[in-house]
């Protein structure tokens, strides 16, 4: 299934979305895959689509500057999520996608308006019922604006740079703490300061501060707010 032959698909206001945003190895990959596991939900790690972008573009040689040819790619990309693999042209690209590389590179485009406006329905088409929970950086604010529970789920950069390194370590992976506590900042700085969907908290998303919180902590907390939600609508 290809991006651009999903277009047609319409955004389902009935059925409920939690949006989980914040900045890089917050754990709101994590916790959002968990809620959604436990309320039967589907999960969309919208990172993952600017990413696998990312990863192919790179992979055709196309400038990351260049905004025209990016959002045609994007509009064209033959990428399918599937168990969490993840499958571009029919190779498994999940290590790829998930490299530091992939993910600085994601970080580049994300700032160009037009890749941003191609990708949006491709997003939105992973809103099929029973529900959905989606992370990234503008599920609440411009994805799916109309969630049912938004929420902003961050650490200190401190936190979160050990959290990756500890990732990085048990997979047997070389790292270097200083240096991605440095990417991560700059990540942030990139990501909050552009003009389009910038990082940040807005007013209607409940603010989980996690540098103190384990996971199962973050993940019954987000169903808390959920269920009083539902309660609140119903
Ligand atoms: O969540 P992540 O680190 O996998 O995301 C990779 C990059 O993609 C991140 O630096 C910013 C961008 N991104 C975005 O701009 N909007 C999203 N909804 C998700 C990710």
């Amino acid at each position: 299934m290809t991006t651009s032959s999903l277009i047609t698909h319409h955004s389902s206001p009935e059925i409920p979305v939690i949006a989980i945003d914040g900045p890089s190895a917050s754990g709101k990959g994590t916790v959002a895959a968990l809620v959604a596991r436990e309320l039967g939900f589907h999960y969309l790690d919208s990172g993952a689509i600017y990413r696998v972008t990312a990863l192919a573009a790179l992979r055709a040689g196309i400038s990351l500057d260049d905004e025209d040819a990016l959002a045609q790619l994007a509009g064209q990309l033959d990428v399918r999520f599937d168990n969490g693999e993840i499958w571009l042209a029919g190779e498994k690209v999940g290590d790829d996608v998930r490299s530091e590389a992939s993910g600085n590179a994601a970080s580049r485009i994300a700032a160009l308006p037009r890749l941003r406006q191609a990708l949006l329905e491709f997003q939105r088409s992973f809103r099929t019922a029973p529900g959905l929970v989606a992370d990234g950086r503008d599920m609440g604010s411009v994805v799916f604006p109309d969630a049912a529970l938004k929420i902003f789920l961050t650490a200190s950069a401190e936190v979160r740079a050990e959290r990756r390194y500890k990732q990085l370590i048990e997979k047997g992976i070389h790292a270097n703490l200083s240096q991605i506590l440095q990417d991560l900042q700059q990540r942030d700085a990139r990501d909050s300061a552009r003009s389009v969907a910038p990082l940040q908290k807005f007013a209607d998303a409940h603010l989980l501060e996690t540098s103190t919180l384990n996971i199962a902590e973050a993940v019954a907390e987000v169903l808390t707010h959920y269920r009083e939600r539902i309660q609140l609508a119903s």
